[in-house]
């Protein structure tokens, strides 16, 4: 675990200027876990330096697949093949990254070997049984002491394919069923409530595995090979969101943000800004490995509030941190409804952001599945984290347009998505620096 880190932001800007931010967390895990199955090697560029993606590079080569570093932001994986992975008699270690141990449960269940999985003290408090429950009526075995880390994932169970309505919708709980399902006996088929992140099912398309998917609906059959195939790692909208919101609430603001990943199963929060009143143009839109990629051109703008549209929630479900500090300076009121996922994310990110919020004087009311907030003037004051990387990083954006310097707890997890944020931000105007 990282050591102990505070922030202070303090009030700054106009932002101004060109920034990259680092690799998509979702591509970055999935390429590696494909290109680890598959036959040859697999060359991975814009790969993210997070501690999220690490650990599972960790996880992989503790499995036998060979992970070579050229050059930062790459990896060379050297595939096993789909039945090459060897059993590691110590624990697998999935740090942060709910990603990382829900998607492996999948790849693990259908494996010869046993193993464990375990996290850290946030993940070991995240449910695991939305992924266990599916899977044992595909014949695996994992036990989870009261549906929490660690995962025994037992080996040497025959797994049969299922036709799976998911309860939620979870791109990660889709991804593990997809992953068992190439071990399994038959077709897997996953049926979502709402379209989720597609990730899964174009990269394997692309790894050259047959599979039939449209928005809310995947289907594949076990026992075909996966192709070593190259992987261009777009930017992490995500990553974009907390400097989209800084933009737009800081006056003077013109930011530039070039090749983030448009995937509309990640945009929701473009959407919701721009229904706010936030001047955001995508330029250059192309393609880029099979992703939508633009480039993001922001500038200030007076946001208003708005009721969020329950159908845009999935499609932003990382970047509600980032819209609470958009609507607490906007103008009116911003009702957010259908999010209670939110609850279980890195940590409680309704209450989370509702307590910092509070702490900075504004008018933020918790319901069970959002929140309602009357936008305001923020003033400084001292906020807890809770060790979640989307929450700090989102309370370093409101210190910009606070009426003091704002105090953040525990933010050495901001390494998990975006190592560097402190050095970009304070390139493009931010005043962010280590609490003294
Ligand atoms: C992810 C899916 C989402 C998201 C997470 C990444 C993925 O989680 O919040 O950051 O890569 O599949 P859920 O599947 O729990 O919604």
């Amino acid at each position: 675990m990282s050591a102990r880190l505070d922030w202070r932001s303090r009030p700054a800007g106009p932002l101004r200027g060109s920034l990259r931010v680092p690799g998509d967390k979702s591509v970055s895990h999935r390429a590696l876990m494909l290109g680890a199955l598959a036959d040859g090697r697999s060359h991975i560029r814009g790969f993210l330096e997070g501690e999220d993606t690490r650990a599972t590079a960790a996880v992989l080569a503790r499995l036998g697949v060979r992970i070579e570093t050229p050059a930062e932001g790459e990896r060379l994986v050297h595939g096993v093949g789909l039945h090459g992975l060897r059993g590691s008699a110590q624990t697998l270690d999935c740090g942060n990254a709910g990603t990382g141990m829900r998607l492996l449960a999948g790849l693990l269940a259908g494996q010869a070997f046993d193993s464990t999985l375990v996290g850290d003290e946030s993940l070991s408090k995240r449910p695991m049984r939305r992924v266990t429950e599916p899977l044992a009526l595909m014949g695996a075995r994992i036990d989870t002491p009261d549906g929490l880390p660690p995962l025994q994932v037992r080996g040497g169970q025959p797994l049969h394919g299922i036709r799976y309505t998911l309860p939620v919708a979870s791109a990660q709980v889709k991804s593990a069923l997809l992953l068992a399902g190439l071990y399994a006996q038959g077709e897997t088929e996953v049926i979502e409530p709402h379209p989720t992140r597609d990730y899964t099912e174009r990269m394997l398309a692309a790894f050259g595995w047959p599979i039939v998917f449209s928005p809310g609906h995947a289907k594949l059959s076990g026992g075909h090979a996966l192709r070593a195939t190259d992987v261009e790692v777009p930017a992490d909208f995500s990553s974009a969101a907390f400097f989209l919101v800084a933009a737009s609430i800081v006056p003077g603001s013109e930011l530039r943000l070039p090749a983030v990943g448009l995937n509309p199963r990640r945009t929701g929060l473009l959407q919701a800004l721009r229904l706010m009143g936030a001047d955001i143009r995508v330029e250059h839109e192309r393609e880029s490995g099979g992703e939508p990629v633009g480039d993001l051109l922001v500038r200030h703008a007076e946001l208003r509030g708005i009721e969020l549209p329950e159908a845009l929630v999935p499609d932003m479900i990382d970047e509600f941190p980032a819209l609470f500090i958009a609507a607490a300076v906007a103008k009116g009121r911003t009702v957010v409804r259908g999010a209670a996922e939110l609850r279980v994310k890195e940590s409680d990110r309704i209450a989370s952001m509702a307590n910092g919020l509070k702490a900075l004087g504004a008018r933020i009311e918790e319901t069970p599945d959002g929140a309602i907030i009357d936008g305001g003037a923020l003033s400084g004051g001292a906020i807890d984290s809770h060790g979640d990387h989307r929450i700090a990083m989102s309370f370093a954006v409101a210190g910009l347009v606070a009426g003091g310097e704002v105090a953040i707890a525990d933010c050495a997890n901001v390494a998990t998505s975006f190592p560097g944020f402190t050095e970009l931000a304070n390139g493009c105007g931010f005043d962010l620096g280590e609490a003294a």
